[in-house]
C-alpha cells in the first residue's frame, strides 16, 4: 500500500503526527509526509492511499488544507483511500472542534472512499506539546488504516 500524508502544522506537533504516521505506513510501501504547500503535481501517482491531516483552528480546518481538497484532480480521487486526522487542545471535543471531522464532511461531498473514522491527537497547549502518547497513538492508527486497507481489498468471493 503506498501512502502520502499531507499535513499543515503552525507549530509544528500536526508535522509531528503527519511523521509518525507516514513512518509507520512505511512499513507497508512506499509512505511519505509532505507539506500541504510543497505537494507536487505528480504526487497522487503511485499513492492507494491519502492521509490528510491539520491542526483544528477555530473549531475548523486550516485555509491551506480545505484548499488544497477544493483543488484535487476529480479522476484521481475514485481510486484512492481517504484517511483524515487533525490535532486539537486536549479538552472536550464539544469545546474544541475538530479539524478532522471539517475534513472528513469535505471530503465526503467529493464521494470519496473514507478508510476508517478521522482522528485526533491532543496537544496539551496552543504551541504544543503533544499530550503524551499520542505519537504511539498515531502509530497505532496508522497500522490500522493499513489492516482497513487490507480488509477492503479482500477479494468478494461470490457463492456459486
Ligand atoms: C488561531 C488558532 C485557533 C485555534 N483554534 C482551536 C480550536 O478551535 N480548537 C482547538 O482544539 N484548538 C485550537 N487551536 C489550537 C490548535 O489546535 C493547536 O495550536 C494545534 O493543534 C497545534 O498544531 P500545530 O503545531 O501543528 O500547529 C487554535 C490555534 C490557533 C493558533
Amino acid at each position: 500500500m503506498n501512502s502520502l500524508v499531507v499535513y499543515d502544522s503552525q507549530f509544528g506537533n500536526t508535522e509531528k503526527i503527519a511523521q509518525r504516521v507516514a513512518e509507520t505506513l512505511a512499513a507497508y510501501g512506499s509512505a511519505r509526509a509532505v507539506r500541504v504547500s510543497a505537494v507536487e503535481p505528480n504526487a497522487f501517482d503511485e499513492i492507494e492511499l491519502l492521509v490528510v491531516g491539520c491542526p483544528t483552528q477555530a473549531w475548523n480546518s486550516t485555509p491551506a488544507m480545505k484548499n488544497f481538497i477544493a483543488h484535487l484532480d476529480n479522476a484521481k480521487l475514485n481510486r484512492l483511500f481517504f484517511a483524515e486526522f487533525d490535532t486539537r487542545l486536549d479538552k472536550p471535543r464539544w469545546l474544541t472542534g475538530s479539524a478532522a471531522s471539517k475534513l472528513e464532511k469535505q471530503l465526503q461531498r467529493l464521494h470519496v472512499t473514507q478508510l476508517t473514522a478521522p482522528a485526533s491527537f491532543l496537544v496539551t497547549a496552543t504551541e504544543g506539546p503533544l499530550a503524551v502518547g499520542e505519537l504511539e497513538r498515531a502509530a497505532d492508527w496508522a497500522k490500522e488504516l493499513y489492516d482497513e486497507f487490507q480488509v477492503q481489498m479482500e477479494p468478494v468471493v461470490v457463492p456459486m
